[in-house]
């Protein structure tokens, strides 16, 4: 749905084009055959999202007007709303805006607040007033339609990424691991009501809102961060890909060549999942990344790490594994049963174990 002030800016047509859906304008225009009425929209809509929200629109809905496509289904709607404003610094400033916001509030809208940063006038440069980071806007989504928030108050600790084990000070061993499958999993688990904290190595990912965040180099500082925020009768979820060896010697100074091959000599990592299994207080989950017999070798660190569920997934597996927004993955629980999920993005994937986790803890109290 666009305003008409909105199609000034993008013609309809590059939006229905881009997103392969109808785009409503008019409300007063009598509808195609396959197309949905615009009122039939508001009944639809599992949550309609306002981004970007003009001061006016802000302004409109504020004083319960319909007069345009957007307006008329937000007045229709019993859906959560999701208002991401935009605007020039003063526009949002103004008490006219303050209050119209206030009173949006009161009746339960979702405000996603504007960022500092470059405004669309090259007059007012930076300001107060861009509209919030698209993760933002989701997070309040993704909030929005998961009430009532089922894991309200349960402490959860989610660890994500690589980890990176250095020899020298600019060479480490590493791998893939990008953190989106943690991170999406902190993300879901602040919109599902849980206080969270997110444990991460090394990523160029933005942390969600909502959660507490530390970032970590190696394993053995992730383990110390485990430790120190063990969520006791919580949850905690290990999705980071943890090295498994570490260089036995740091050299302080970069090693020099000196054309003779070099030799690094690899120690095993303490395993965080099975040192914290010794004391467990919480719901275990962990991931398992494997290329051949995985759902065997799922099985078997299941058992040896007491863990409650495991995530197997197969990087080989098409649209699974590092560096891909979706992810493809067996459930395994300790009671033996297996589900497989489709092929689906991670965040979804999240919403999907979580929605387990909620099971558990309820089979469990
Ligand atoms: O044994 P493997 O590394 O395949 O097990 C994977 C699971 O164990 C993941 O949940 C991972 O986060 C965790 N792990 C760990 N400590 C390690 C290695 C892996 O907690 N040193």
């Amino acid at each position: 749905m666009m305003t008409p002030g909105a199609t000034k800016f993008i013609a309809p047509l590059t939006f229905q084009a881009l997103s392969g859906a109808s785009v409503s304008v008019d409300p007063f225009e009598i509808p195609r055959q396959d197309d949905i009425e615009h009122i039939e929209l508001s009944h639809w809509a599992d949550v309609i999202v306002i981004a970007p929200a003009t001061a006016n629109t802000l302004a409109k809905l504020a004083a319960g007007m319909a007069d345009n496509v957007v307006t008329a289904s937000v007045l229709a709607t019993h859906a959560p709303v999701v208002l991401a404003p935009a605007m020039n610094t003063n526009m949002w400033e103004n008490p006219a805006t303050v209050e119209n916001l206030r009173r949006l509030k009161e009746r339960f809208f979702y405000i996603v607040e504007p960022e500092y940063g470059e405004l669309a006038s090259k007059r007012e440069g930076q300001g107060m007033g861009r509209m919030a980071r698209i993760e933002r806007v989701l997070t309040q989504v993704l909030y929005a339609v998961t009430q009532p928030k089922t894991l309200a108050g349960v402490r959860v600790t989610v660890t994500a990424g690589r980890t990176e084990e250095y020899f020298d000070p600019v060479r480490m061993l590493t791998n893939r691991a990008t953190g989106r499958m943690g991170f999406a999993l902190a993300e879901m688990a602040v919109a599902l009501g849980a206080e969270v904290t997110l444990i991460s190595g090394p990523t160029d990912l933005t942390p969600p809102d909502g959660v507490r965040y530390f970032q970590v180099i190696h394993a053995r500082q992730m383990l110390e961060m485990v430790q120190s925020h063990y969520p006791n009768n919580g949850v905690l979820i290990m999705a980071a890909a943890v090295s498994d060896f570490r260089p036995e010697a740091f050299s302080q100074n970069k090693i020099k060549k000196t054309g003779d091959s070099l030799q690094v000599r690899l120690v095993p990592n303490p395993d965080i999942l099975a040192s914290v299994a010794k004391h467990k207080k919480a719901l275990h989950v962990g991931f398992a990344l494997e290329t051949d017999d995985e759902i065997e070798r799922a099985r078997d660190k299941l058992k040896r790490k007491k863990l409650d569920l495991i995530v197997v997934n197969n990087p080989n597996v098409p649209g699974a594994g590092f560096a891909v927004s979706t992810n493809k993955v067996t459930l395994l629980f300790k009671d033996g049963t297996t589900q497989e999920l489709p092929r689906m993005d991670k965040r979804l994937v999240a919403r999907e174990i979580l929605i387990r986790i909620i099971a558990l803890l309820e089979q469990a109290s």
